[in-house]
Formats: structure tokens, C-alpha cells, sequence
């Protein structure tokens, strides 16, 4: 029997990460959160102030750092920086460093190995169209990018985090379209990927749509 593989992509506030916790919980599935690797790294560039252009700089990282993944928690260079690389100063620069061709090949080299011979849910950009195309189980989740922009506006002030509705929704919209329009494995839906809009639905729904669909691939 093959292992399964449930990917979920979406955009920033899609809710993916959230629904795909809740469903590695339910069919006892390994998580892989591919966009924090993105942001572990570019944490890393910044606090060591290497420039993205210096591509000979950039593999010398990628070839040295390590990334590591507990559950809930993320490590650099053994320092749990989970709380780090949600930061603003991350989001501003992620989907710079997300287009960068030798990033995208040694990290998706790396999440195809943590996901060797096991069950898993991935979720990302690029899960159903380069990392996994033969995923059993392929969800698109979208939804309006000023619903999207209300719940990481509500995350933030959660932390705390100064900022105002208007500044999470611009940034929202510059990273939907520097994701969507790069070089490199852009952001778009595989053919045979749901497409799901969460726009208007609750966690339950989405996990109850998307449950039906990991019952019938099992
Ligand atoms: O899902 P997220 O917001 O944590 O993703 C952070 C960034 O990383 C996002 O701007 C796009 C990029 N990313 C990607 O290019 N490919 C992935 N598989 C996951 C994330």
C-alpha cells in the first residue's frame, strides 16, 4: 500500500495550515508546513545580512543550515525560532526569497525526504504541482484576499503586532502576486487540485469537505 499524501496549497490567510493540523490530527498524518522552511531561511538571511543576489552566498547557506521541524515548533541551527519567522519583517521578504530557483530545489530536495515512507499532509504553494503531482489527495484552498487579510489582521493583534488592517491587506496582495507570478514553480492550481473557496465557510466545513476526500483516496 502506498503512504498517503494530502496537499493542501493556498495563499497567505487560506487557512491551510490550520486545516491541515487539524486533519494530520484526525487521520494520525505526519504535518509538513513547506512555507515555514521558506521562512526559516529567509529568517537566517536577514539576521546574517547576506544578499538575496549573491546566489554563490545563498547555496553556501542552504548547504550548511539546519532545519528542523518538532510538531508546533521550528528550529535553526537547533534554536526554536517558531515564534521568529512569523514576524512582519519575514513576511515582507519570504516571497523574495520563495523565488529564488536554488531555495525552491534544495527545499522541496528536503520535504520530499522528511516525507519519505511516511503518511502526510503537506501544505504550501507548490505541493499538488511540483513537490508531490501524484498526492492522492490535491485541495486549492482560496479564499477573498480581504477575508484573508481579516484573519491575519485578527493574528496580529493576537501578538500584538502595530499594524492596521489596510498595511496586513497590501501585504497580502504584493505577496499573492509576486507567489503567483514568479519564474520559478509559480503559485497556481494543479489541474486535478479542488478548488476550495473558504471564504464564507467555517473550520468544520472545510475539514468535512476535505475528510470526505481523504476517505475515498484511503
Ligand atoms: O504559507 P506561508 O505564508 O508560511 O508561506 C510563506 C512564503 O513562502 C510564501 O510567500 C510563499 C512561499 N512558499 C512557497 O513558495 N512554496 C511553498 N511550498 C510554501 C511557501
Amino acid at each position: 500500500m502506498n503512504n498517503l499524501i494530502v496537499a493542501i496549497d493556498g495563499p497567505a490567510g487560506s487557512g491551510k495550515s490550520t486545516i491541515a493540523k487539524l486533519l494530520a490530527k484526525k487521520y494520525d498524518l505526519t504535518y509538513i508546513d513547506t512555507g515555514a522552511m521558506y521562512r526559516m531561511i529567509t529568517l537566517y538571511l536577514l539576521e546574517n545580512n547576506i544578499d538575496i543576489n549573491d546566489l554563490k552566498e545563498v547555496e553556501r547557506v542552504l548547504n550548511t543550515v539546519n532545519l528542523d521541524m518538532q510538531g508546533d515548533k521550528f528550529y535553526l541551527d537547533n534554536v526554536d525560532v517558531s515564534t521568529k519567522i512569523r514576524e512582519k519583517r519575514i513576511n515582507d521578504n519570504v516571497s523574495k526569497v520563495a523565488s529564488i530557483k536554488i531555495v525552491r530545489s534544495n527545499l522541496v530536495d528536503l520535504q520530499r525526504k522528511i516525507s519519505n515512507n511516511k503518511d502526510v499532509i503537506l501544505d504550501g504553494r507548490d505541493v499538488g504541482t511540483v513537490i508531490f503531482p501524484n498526492a492522492q489527495v490535491k485541495i486549492f484552498l482560496i479564499a477573498s484576499p480581504e477575508e484573508r487579510a481579516r484573519r491575519r489582521y485578527n493574528e496580529f493583534l493576537e501578538k500584538k503586532t502595530e499594524i492596521t488592517y489596510d498595511e496586513v491587506l497590501k501585504s497580502i496582495k504584493e505577496r499573492d502576486h509576486i507567489d503567483s507570478t514568479r519564474d520559478e514553480s509559480p503559485f497556481v492550481k494543479a489541474d486535478d487540485a479542488i478548488e476550495l473557496d473558504s471564504t464564507n465557510l467555517t473550520i468544520e466545513d472545510v475539514i468535512n469537505f476535505i475528510s470526505k476526500e481523504i476517505e475515498k483516496a484511503k
